[in-house]
């Protein structure tokens, strides 16, 4: 009995997770959209001017970062596991990318096959961020780069102390999303070189504010 009960439990909680996973993907674009008109557009243009030959973006959400890729690029590959974000990204992307349902620990692409890969508000909300960097360490090839923007734990300890009280409520609320997440850490754990620097995603919720902007390389 009181074994499924817990199976119920379980189940209503997936079902609401879905639920929500579904709503989420429709607000996205406009909860986001202080944040880009403040300077994150920006931030995603310059970035995104730095990608050159065969690129793929891991969690590519509902497509914010498509209107700033270069033309030119030899191929542009857009991964999303979450076939909600998917629907506005397909409309997005147009002809000129292809959309893949693809997990970013799970990338249906040849060893050292990249030149660009990129993670923009991604490795905050994949469960195994360190799987994923080894698998986009796996893709990328010698002199590939990844290039990031990503939100990060704070260094000031008044908030990040707000950024550990807020962790539960927030990735409830976000799908996942670790506002604390230590990427830069991350990165250098799992053998990249990473040439960061720090910046604030500004009109936004105080907890996702500092974000670090660059390239990270697999090579020495
Ligand atoms: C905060 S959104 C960022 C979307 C987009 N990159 C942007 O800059 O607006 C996080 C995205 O990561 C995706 N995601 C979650 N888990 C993932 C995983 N394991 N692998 C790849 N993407 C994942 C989500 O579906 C979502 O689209």
């Amino acid at each position: 009995m009181a074994a499924a009960a817990d199976a119920l439990t379980v189940a209503r909680g997936h079902r609401w997770r879905m639920t929500w996973a579904s709503c989420f993907a429709r607000i996205y674009d406009l909860s986001l959209w202080p944040g880009e008109h403040a300077g994150m557009r920006r931030h995603r243009r310059e970035l995104l001017a730095q990608a050159r030959g065969r690129t793929l973006e891991i969690g590519a959400g509902t497509g914010l970062n498509v209107e700033h890729y270069p033309a030119g690029l030899s191929e542009l590959i857009l991964a999303e596991p979450d076939a909600s974000m998917s629907r506005r990204l397909v409309r997005r992307a147009g002809g000129r990318a292809a959309v893949v349902a693809a997990r970013a620990d799970d990338l249906p692409v040849d060893d050292s096959s990249l030149d660009t890969g990129v993670s923009t508000c991604v490795l905050c909300t994949v469960e195994e961020p360190e799987a994923a960097l080894h698998e986009i360490r796996r893709v990328l090839s010698p002199g590939g780069r990844l290039l990031l923007i990503e939100h990060v734990r704070a260094d000031g300890r008044w908030l990040a102390s707000l950024q550990r009280t807020l962790r539960g409520p927030w990735a409830r609320f976000a799908c996942g999303c670790r506002c604390d997440q230590p990427t830069p850490d991350l990165l250098r754990a799992c053998g990249f070189r990473a040439e960061l620097r720090a910046a604030r995603w500004r009109a936004m919720p105080p907890v996702v504010r500092p974000i670090v902007i660059g390239q990270a390389f697999a090579g020495p």
